[in-house]
């Protein structure tokens, strides 16, 4: 073959294999370029305030953009409210009494509409907050694709079927994740995410006392661990006490998350079977992880992003919602849209007020 003929056949290539390729990334990082420039730096500032109080929100906050992407997509479905049309996922047992970080989205939509009204969605919203809380934590920080749409629906039985549970097998947690297109990798770097934050003993107290009825404590909690988190979570207590995830570095972004597991200091049994599933193969990348903590960040940054694709609304689909808790046909119902703020598709509705 000649050179040029090869030439031909690469541009060929680029043509039908790339090209195609590239324009499905739908996102884009300079989305609002030109009609919100600031959005990041508002969401920054309303975050940061935020936990000065309240360090934990960082974690809740990364955690809430994941509970909207693993159901139908990162719509913001996860904030709409019940309504006569809506059934809440925030009742979904993953999320009642769990998730935290709503009125704060409500106060970042607040401060980035009084300074670019009817533009960023709240979906983009989530997507940010989970970067910046994940900088701010002194975690990776990345480029966060935008251009997400708010959905117009909600499903609450979804949430249950697609959130993993903390008592979950490996094999089930990769299942879950493969169903969202996330591979193995992606669940270890993913999980990460617990270096922050904190969960109620309800949700591990199973493995301190009396395990899969065997009378006896989770085999895979470390003996020392063990008694710190008896001493946080009583036998036959209400289970709504708190222990962190990280019991080395609490509310930093770190890799230590990896290196608890290598000493059995995982909190949940989803977090320990990473590393104590016999012959597992996510066992070499909690190692990997554990020992390279640039390897654990851009692991964690390729995953983020490929999570915050996953089933987007972009163009003309959805809505920029105004109020992230209602779908914007209901708030004009309710009275939260303004006339003047609206935007064209909802003027019948408003002027007939
Ligand atoms: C692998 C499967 C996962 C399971 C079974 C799981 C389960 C849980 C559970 C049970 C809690 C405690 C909730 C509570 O006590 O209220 C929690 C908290 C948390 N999860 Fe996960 N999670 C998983 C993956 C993820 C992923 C992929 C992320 C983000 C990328 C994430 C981020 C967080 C954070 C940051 C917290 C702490 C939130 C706070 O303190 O408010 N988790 N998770
Ligand atoms: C962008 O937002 C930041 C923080 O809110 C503010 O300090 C800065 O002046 C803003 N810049 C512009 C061009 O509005
Ligand atoms: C930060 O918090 C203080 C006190 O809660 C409040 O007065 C101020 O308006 C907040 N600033 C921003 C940008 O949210
Ligand atoms: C949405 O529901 C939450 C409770 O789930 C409530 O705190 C919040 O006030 C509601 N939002 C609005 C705007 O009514
Ligand atoms: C919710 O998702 C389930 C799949 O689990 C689907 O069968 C159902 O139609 C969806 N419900 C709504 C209201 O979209
Ligand atoms: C998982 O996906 C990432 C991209 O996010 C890729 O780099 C990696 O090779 C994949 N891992 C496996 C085990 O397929
Ligand atoms: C553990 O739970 C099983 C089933 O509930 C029960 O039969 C057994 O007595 C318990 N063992 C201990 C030591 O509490
Ligand atoms: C339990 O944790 C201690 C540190 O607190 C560590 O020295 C020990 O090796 C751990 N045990 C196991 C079995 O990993």
């Amino acid at each position: 073959m000649n050179s040029l003929a090869t030439t031909s056949l690469f541009t060929l290539l680029l043509l039908f294999g790339v090209l195609p390729f590239s324009s499905n990334a739908q996102l884009d990082p300079s989305f609002y370029k030109n009609t919100c420039p600031n959005v990041s730096s508002i969401v920054r500032e309303v975050i940061r305030n935020v936990s000065k109080t309240d360090t934990r929100m960082l974690a809740s906050l990364v955690r809430l953009h994941f509970h909207d992407c693993f159901v139908q997509g990162c719509d913001a479905s996860v904030l709409l409210n019940t309504t006569d049309t809506i059934v809440t996922e925030q009742d979904a047992f993953p999320n009642i009494n769990s998730l935290r970080g709503l009125d704060v989205v409500n106060k970042i939509k607040t401060a980035v509409e009084s300074v670019c009204p009817n533009t960023v969605s709240c979906a983009d919203i989530l997507a940010l907050a989970a970067e910046l809380s994940s900088t701010l934590s002194q975690g990776p920080d990345w480029k966060v694709p935008l251009g997400r749409r708010d959905g117009l629906t909600a499903n609450q039985s979804l949430a249950n079927q697609n959130l993993p549970a903390p008592f979950n097998s490996l094999d089930q947690l990769k299942a879950a994740f493969a169903k969202q297109g996330l591979n193995t990798t992606d669940l270890v770097a993913l999980s990460g995410a617990h270096t922050f934050g904190r969960a109620h003993c309800s949700l591990f107290v199973s493995r301190l006392y009396n395990f899969s009825n065997t009378g006896n404590p989770d085999p895979t909690v470390n003996t020392t661990y063990l008694q710190e988190l008896r001493n946080i979570c009583p036998n036959g207590g209400s289970g709504t006490n708190l222990a962190n995830f990280d019991p080395t570095t609490a509310d930093k972004f770190d890799k230590n998350y990896y290196s608890n597991l290598q000493v059995k200091k995982g909190l949940l049994q989803s977090d320990q079977e990473l590393f104590s599933t016999s012959g597992a193969d996510t066992i070499s990348i909690v190692n990997k992880f554990s020992a390279d903590q640039n390897a654990f960040f851009e692991s964690f940054k390729a995953a983020m992003i490929k999570m915050g694709n996953i089933g987007v609304l972009t163009g003309k689909q959805g809505e920029i919602r105004k109020q992230c808790n209602f779908v914007n046909s209901k708030s004009a119902e309710l009275g939260l849209i303004s006339v003047a703020s609206t935007d064209s598709s909802e003027e019948g509705m408003v002027s007939s007020m």
